[in-house]
């Protein structure tokens, strides 16, 4: 998968993207990332890529020419036959969420503008933005952060970004639930204990109780997300005490035979 970012600020991006798992998953061909400096392509003479608004107003606000040179040549750079989508990073878009970014996990190709100052031109966004992402309902100076959290959540979808399937699937949101409480060593710190039930080795055991405590944790954090997983996994009814029944139902027998 192919990650185009357009960018006033493209070391911005490579410095982020270029390190730890998202580094590694380049190096090893899993994804690729170019950021391209929209500045290369304004035919401003002094190199401009923005202006003050029509209609006045503070700030400045992005032109459409370079960004739409840019545009163009990394267009150029891709086979026609690929399935492709242009987002424009901005807090009017729909809300990035693990559901969306699977979604955009089956492109072969995302191109990304990242805004700055007031934004873009909006004749840009007619002309060449599919859509708009937002990564949450606040606003940032620049798109260049949204970006790599989108290139980030996006890629770990991407089989051999991650070490194994389970790292991903078994996680908070993806899984449905939140994440149960994870320790490692050492078995006591600060006076505080690791449960002794995932000391146990007994993996039944240890699952029963991460699924427990996912769905407690779930349902007192996030209980839209609670409420949406227990739909889709309904808890069966509990077992009928048989039994107690039984002797009852032979008790009012005994009783109706009786006679008067
Ligand atoms: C200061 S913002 C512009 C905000 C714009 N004037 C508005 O009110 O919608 C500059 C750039 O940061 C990016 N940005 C800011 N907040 C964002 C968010 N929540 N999600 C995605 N991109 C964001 C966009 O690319 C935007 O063009």
């Amino acid at each position: 998968m192919r990650f185009d970012i357009m960018t006033v600020f493209p070391d911005l991006v490579e410095t982020v993207l270029g390190e730890s798992i998202m580094g590694r998953a380049q190096k090893n061909g899993f994804i690729e990332v170019h950021a391209h400096n929209i500045r290369d392509y304004t035919t401003n003479k002094h190199r401009k890529t923005d202006d003050t608004p029509y209609g006045g107003g503070a700030g400045m606000l992005m032109t459409p020419q370079p960004i739409y040179d840019c545009f163009k040549a990394v267009e150029a750079q891709i086979p026609e036959e690929n399935s492709r989508r242009v987002i424009y990073m901005s807090p009017r878009g729909r809300v990035l969420n693990h559901t969306i970014a699977e979604e955009l996990s089956s492109y072969d190709n995302l191109i990304l503008l990242c805004g700055h100052y007031e934004g873009v031109d909006q004749r840009i966004l007619d002309l060449i933005v599919d859509e708009e992402i937002s990564i949450g309902d606040y606003v940032l100076t620049g798109g260049e952060i949204p970006a790599c959290i989108l290139v980030d959540c996006v890629s770990r979808l991407k089989e051999g970004v991650l070490a194994a399937e389970e790292c991903y699937e078994n996680e908070s949101i993806a899984s449905g639930l939140l994440e149960y409480p994870q320790y490692t060593r050492p078995p006591v710190f600060m006076g505080l204990e690791v449960p002794e039930i995932l000391l146990s080795g007994d993996h039944a055991k240890v699952d029963a109780w991460r699924l427990a405590e996912a769905k407690e944790l779930t349902r007192k954090m996030r209980p839209d997300l609670y409420a949406a997983y227990m739909e889709a996994h309904p808890e069966p009814p509990p077992k009928p005490k048989r039994t107690r029944r039984k002797k009852e139902a032979v008790d009012e027998k005994e009783a109706v035979d009786e006679p008067s």
